[in-house]
């Protein structure tokens, strides 16, 4: 295995996978699940000519006009889980609340979100006075195990199964089998929570779905695989993507009162209950965008991209034969004093001076090429609608100055009883 942590390299790999061809490594995983239980190939698969067919289903996805349009509902959903946020937590004898479960509240968020986009249908996960059925929070536990088994995977090539039946794999196996089985209940209405349809009249992907598979012959199982990757590279990723940014808030009051006032100006508003933000508006609040930026730069939570090439390449002077695993690592680039100055130190600011023209190559939280994260766009909206809907109804305190990541898997703060996040309600 070979680990990258230069930005001009990385970019080499990037660029020879998209002439020659090449892969995420230690996705390998998934596929030998896929095969064992004669499921479809999900996005993600080490099968080239398999990946290359389905992509185009994902990049439904990347289309700006369908992410301006969710941005009213995911605000909406992002209010819902704020006014819920008394429920979740526990209200301390200060009056803030905490919630000792922030991660996996935050998934609730996030599974919502991505549960509309996919199929057009709510849970009501983040209602106000809605228990979360079960079966849910079942949902939510094997997609998180799926995420952390993957990610491990990929840095420890797990590849033992092969020869000796594993309790990794097995478990591992368990967990996508229940994640996929459930995604195929939701499509077919075979929940036990009965789901409402939205009603927003944003189209669920299910037409351009359709669409699509007329034209490319694309079976029902090709899509429901896509559904299942959304869910499973979309939840947790984005949730732990949301914990350090509300750490960061935390840790920086000053930077939450710059937000805060911006959220006020661009939404014209003081006391009044915050509208649903259109995307319009929200273009226009460019402190929040460069500080999830730079909060992501500082802690970003996929610490690496994997590339397999299937040619042999070179890198900074080295041959490096094919099928070689090869790590870029973004978490060693991100915060390195070469690349950015004062690294550990997160400001909206960063990116407003004219010299900072940023290497594409050196923040690489999506990946960059053809294999690049489909819903990239998805994601940074639904931090971005949390983060305004937040901070509008909430300060965020906690005692230390800085976190603990967790790790080796996705990155994200590690909650401790001592630093725990503190959500005090601004008075109005
Ligand atoms: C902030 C949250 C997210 C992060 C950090 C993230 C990160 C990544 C990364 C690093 C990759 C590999 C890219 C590469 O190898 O170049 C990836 C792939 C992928 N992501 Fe995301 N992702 C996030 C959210 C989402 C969401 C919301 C969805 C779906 C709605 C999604 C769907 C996918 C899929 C399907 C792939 C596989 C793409 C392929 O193999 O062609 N991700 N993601």
């Amino acid at each position: 295995m070979v680990v990258v942590t230069e930005p001009t390299a990385i970019e080499g790999v990037i660029r020879k996978a998209m002439e020659n061809g090449g892969r995420g490594t230690g996705l390998e995983i998934i596929d030998d699940i896929t095969k064992d239980h004669g499921l479809p190939y999900a996005l993600g698969t080490a099968n080239y000519e398999e990946w290359k067919k389905t992509r185009p289903l994902a990049n439904v996805l990347l289309n700006p006009s369908l992410v301006n349009a969710l941005t009213p509902r995911i605000s909406s959903i992002a209010s819902e889980w704020v006014n819920k946020l008394k429920e979740l937590g526990q209200v301390q004898q200060d009056g803030s609340i905490v919630l000792p479960n922030l991660k996996s509240n935050l998934n609730l968020y996030t599974m919502e979100n991505i549960v509309a986009l996919t199929h057009g249908k709510r849970f009501g996960l983040t209602t106000p006075g809605k228990e979360i059925p079960k079966e849910v929070q079942q949902y939510t536990a094997a997609v998180e195990d799926t995420v952390a088994r993957l990610t491990e995977a990929i840095i420890g090539g797990y590849w033992i199964h092969k020869y000796i039946p594993t309790k990794f794999y097995k478990d591992f196996s368990s967990s996508y089998l229940f994640s996929y089985n459930f995604a195929k209940k939701i499509r077919n209405n075979e929940t036990s929570t009965p789901l409402q349809p939205t009603t927003d009249g944003i189209q669920n992907l299910g037409a351009a779905y359709a669409a699509l598979a007329k034209k490319n012959g694309f079976s029902d199982q090709d899509v429901l695989a896509i559904d299942v990757g959304a869910v499973v590279a979309g939840v947790d990723t984005t949730s732990a993507v949301l914990m350090t940014v509300l750490y960061e808030l935390a840790v920086n009051p000053s930077i939450q009162e710059e937000l805060y006032q911006e959220v006020c100006a661009v939404m014209n508003v003081s006391k009044e209950p915050l509208p649903l933000i259109e995307h319009n508006q929200f273009k226009k609040m460019q402190i929040l965008k460069n500080f999830v930026k730079d909060a992501i730069r500082k802690s970003p939570a996929a610490s690496q991209n994997s590339r397999t090439l299937y040619s042999d390449t070179e890198v900074l002077g080295y041959h490096i034969p094919k099928n070689t695993e090869m790590i870029l690592f973004n978490y060693g680039v991100n915060r390195d004093e070469k690349y950015f100055e004062n690294p550990l130190q997160v400001s909206p600011h960063r990116f407003d001076k004219e010299d900072a023209k940023i290497n594409e190559y050196s923040m690489l939280l999506f990946g960059l090429g053809e294999r690049s994260c489909p819903g990239k766009r998805v994601a940074m909206a639904e931090v971005y609608m949390m983060v305004a809907n937040l901070v509008y109804e909430y300060r965020l305190q906690c005692n230390e100055k800085d976190y603990e990541l967790t790790g080796p898997g996705l990155l994200y703060p590690k909650v401790t009883p001592q630093n725990q996040i503190h959500f005090v309600q601004r008075s109005k």
